[in-house]
């Protein structure tokens, strides 16, 4: 508590303490008081839609069987037995209406209830069938296709957790009857760094561009690369989500009608309401953010054109924790159901050449992100190092408060400013501090 303390006074003068990049107690604090209490990506609807249909997901480090049961309802089960723990899933993906434990067969239902055991009539002629099935997540909902979980029993409910988030999820995937479908199964490899510096970039760290992905510049596949910070802006919501925008000065492939007419034929704006049909309208567009904790998009145009079109590239993005000093980075490029197969592939392909396991920009970001384990375990940087983050503090930048904006939350004028990074470090430790 008196470390958190020293966090939230250290935030307010925009620093940090680099032992929270890599210190064990801490990570352990956070899979206890963040990912068993926050409501967490686990998968989208399209992963899973006919009855029997399950994929393997994690929420923290606890892997979980998310299914769609017989009834088509979504369950999360945790993917352990409840008579020695073993896995009872051991694909990371299929159709099944039973899970049958490896170990000594017991069988659970793919809703969670135990359904058998090999000699049940000898070996247990009396057992508690509604208490022994497998685990379940307390809380599961959906928001424009996204799957979150929460594992507290006294959650507030998911729309209530976004808040207003849920109008940009609106302006990104809720334009038409048909919405977007994860083209595929999410790409998924392991990054020596602190899952916390993922989701704090893509909050609000648009200043990064022009340094750490420079060389892409240079290549011709960013076509300006300092108008990555000069042109883009900030949202800040309240939770500790946040969002990085661009306005109507750059003429990327963000307003509705940039897409194939196949796409924007299909866009129905009577789904959003006059500020959200302004947003557009005018413009604007949603490059990337981050849902407190760890679920980020990032969307922008691909080099290539299909049609004269641009391809999109709209990934989700999840950073999952794998102890303090690694996390392994989830990655599901997104596609339209309405838009033709051969812009679905181009996008797909912008997907994996950006942001995939080997994607051009992923590179850049990977390798710099190895600094906090190496800073963390610093004895010399123990002592008292801390990190800045003051960027925009008190009128330090040239990062003011964006006048008559039309949608929620606080938009600044650029992004040279941190005060995205800063809220989310700040409900980092009002979560940590938590009992
Ligand atoms: Fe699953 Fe024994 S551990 S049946």
């Amino acid at each position: 508590q008196a470390f958190l303390s020293e966090v939230q006074k250290d935030l307010a003068q925009g620093m940090l303490s680099p032992r929270v990049l890599n210190d064990p107690d801490i990570h352990r604090a956070e899979l206890d008081r963040i990912f068993t209490k926050c409501w967490v990506f686990v998968g989208h609807v399209s992963e899973i839609p006919s009855p029997g249909d399950y994929v393997l997901r994690y929420v923290g480090e606890d892997q979980f069987i998310l299914a769609r049961d017989e009834q088509g309802e979504i369950q999360l089960l945790l993917n352990n037995c409840v008579h020695r723990a073993s896995p009872v899933c051991r694909a990371e993906k299929g159709n099944t209406s039973h899970f049958r434990c490896p170990y000594h067969g017991w069988i659970y239902k793919n809703s969670g209830e135990w359904n058998g055991a090999p000699h049940r009539a000898k070996a247990y002629r009396t057992i508690d069938t509604a208490r022994w099935g497998l685990r379940k997540a307390p809380h599961v909902d959906s928001y424009q296709g996204l799957i979150f979980a929460c594992l507290d029993p006294d959650a507030v409910p998911l729309r209530e957790y976004l808040g207003d988030m849920c109008w940009y999820l609106d302006v990104i995937f809720g334009l038409n009857e048909q919405g977007m479908r994860a083209a595929g199964d999410p790409h998924r490899w392991i990054v020596p760094a602190n899952w916390k510096s993922g989701a704090e970039n893509f909050v609000g760290d648009a200043y990064h561009v022009q340094s750490a992905h420079s060389s892409l510049g240079d290549i011709g596949l960013i076509p300006d690369n300092s108008k990555s910070v000069t042109e883009t802006f900030h949202i800040a919501l309240e939770g500790g989500h946040g969002l990085i925008a661009i306005p109507k000065a750059l003429p990327e492939p963000f307003g509705v009608g940039n897409y194939p007419p196949e796409v924007t034929s299909t866009f129905d704006l009577d789904r959003l309401d006059d500020d959200q049909r302004a947003f557009l309208e005018s413009g604007y567009g949603v490059v990337g953010f981050t849902i407190f904790p760890n679920l980020s998009l990032f969307q922008a145009p691909g080099s290539t054109e299909v049609g004269g079109f641009p391809a999109v590239n709209t990934s989700l993005r999840q950073w999952q924790p794998r102890g303090p000093e690694q996390f392994e980075l989830w990655n599901w490029p997104m596609v339209w159901n309405s838009a033709p197969p051969e812009f679905n592939q181009a996008s797909y392909d912008a997907a994996v050449f950006s942001f995939g396991p080997s994607g051009v920009f992923e590179q850049d970001d990977t390798v710099v992100w190895r600094g906090g384990p190496m800073v963390g375990r610093s004895a010399f940087a123990r002592q008292d190092m801390k990190l800045n983050f003051q960027m925009g503090l008190d009128g330090m930048s040239d990062y003011e408060p964006r006048p008559d904006w039309m949608g929620p939350g606080e938009a600044s004028t650029s992004a040279f400013g941190e005060r995205n990074q800063r809220r989310w470090w700040q409900r980092w430790s009002e979560a940590l501090a938590s009992s």
